[in-house]
């Protein structure tokens, strides 16, 4: 394959409690491919997948050539949660992954006999980045008392040494849960998901203050200027997202969540704050339904700001087609590490499964209202 153009992008790299250090990254996009290149691709991996006993599992923000691959073919498109227990479930010797790194390493963790292949190794994610395992390491140790609780957006690394790791659609729930028994939180690494989860929640916690670059793009006073514009609109905004834009929500949640939101609620204009891959399957839920992006920094935006995840992007049909036919670009984790990561993994799993964590909302937003963060327009 020909290498592919490199961008980079900045992020937060804080330590804790102490924003505003900037990190740089690259990422490298995937070219265009044409529509017959497309259709040969998406063939050839439908045989590859029969001929290596393996199973496409996506992510919202991919590719949409993929995402609908993934579900012709018997895999799964789904959010952090989902795809995490889809990869442990299935019984395919091979997972292909699309998505971003802490996504390819949660399935090896939770199944470390299976080959996990990712298009593109080097998908990482800021909040990942911003949270490096031996500061995050050195916070712990001064915070003995804590139950330390991670985003599922990290490393192997940052996940062996927490008690909990937790996604989007059980960070609440589980927070709760902790508060309920009397426990401290230990919070990383996003600080506007760690902000809203304490505020909902009034828990004790101690936050990193990392963020996703594309989720703190987004801003409150434009918002509100799109409000105005459409009074008929509502908001569907995923947790990463800084709080002037979460105040002003109708609906927060996860990926699957906001597109069940997205296909349930009567609104028929809906602005979506998150990475705008997930249109596609917003548009495929709730057709005839009419979709604005969440305003950015405006006039100053930068590719920053465009509300597309530079290292979903890595993730093109030519490279699941590649690493099936080469067998390369597999996960390979310490194995002793991988056991302690897999232990808080495990213990997000049961949660979700102790709570009858509907994977999917019943289309009733009264029945799951539980289910999704309805807080009322500012
Ligand atoms: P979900 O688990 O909601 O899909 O979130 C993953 C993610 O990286 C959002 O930016
Ligand atoms: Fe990470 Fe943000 Fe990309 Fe999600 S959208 S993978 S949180 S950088």
């Amino acid at each position: 394959m020909t290498a592919d153009p490199t961008h980079f992008v900045e992020f937060d790299l804080p330590g804790a409690g102490r924003p505003g250090i900037v990190g740089r990254a690259w990422t490298r996009v995937p070219a265009p491919l044409s529509a017959a290149e497309r259709a040969e691709a998406a063939s050839r991996i439908g045989t590859l997948l029969a001929r290596e006993n393996a199973v496409l599992v996506a992510h919202y923000y991919v590719d949409a050539d993929i995402q609908e691959l993934a579900e012709a073919t018997g895999g799964c498109v789904g959010d952090s949660l989902e795809m995490a227990r889809f990869g442990r479930d299935h019984p395919a010797g091979t997972l292909v992954v699309a998505g971003v790194r802490f996504m390819g390493d949660t399935a090896k963790i939770l199944s470390p006999g299976k080959r996990v292949l990712m298009p593109d190794l080097a998908a990482s994610c800021s909040l990942d980045l911003g949270c490096p395992a031996p500061d995050f390491a050195a916070w712990c140790d001064a915070h003995p008392d804590r139950t330390v609780v991670v985003y599922a957006n990290t490393s192997a690394a940052v996940k062996a040494r927490a008690d909990w790791v937790v996604t989007s659609s059980i960070a609440l729930d589980l927070i709760a849960d902790l508060h309920a028994r009397g426990e401290k939180i230990l919070w990383a690494p996003d600080r506007h998901l760690g902000h809203y989860v304490q505020q909902q929640t009034g828990a004790d916690m101690l936050l990193w203050q990392g963020a996703c670059l594309v989720h703190d793009e987004f801003k409150g006073a434009e918002l509100a200027l799109m409000r105005a514009q459409y009074p008929d609109a509502r908001v569907l905004a995923h947790p990463e997202s800084p709080s002037p834009v979460l105040a002003q929500a109708d609906v927060i949640g996860s990926t699957t969540q906001l597109i069940e939101a997205a296909r349930t609620l009567d609104m028929r204009r809906l602005i979506v704050a998150t990475d705008q891959g997930i249109l596609h399957k917003m548009r495929q839920r709730a057709p005839g339904k009419h979709f604005l992006a969440a305003p950015t920094a405006g006039d100053s935006a930068t590719c920053k700001s465009c509300a597309l995840c530079p290292w979903m992007a890595m993730n093109g049909l030519a490279g699941v087609a590649h690493v099936l036919e080469h067998g390369i670009n597999e996960i390979e984790l310490d194995p002793a590490l991988a056991r302690r990561a897999k232990a808080p993994i495990d213990r997000m799993l049961d949660f979700a499964q102790a709570r009858k964590r509907p994977v999917r909302a019943s289309g009733d937003l009264a029945r799951d209202g539980a289910l999704f963060q309805r807080v009322g327009p500012a």
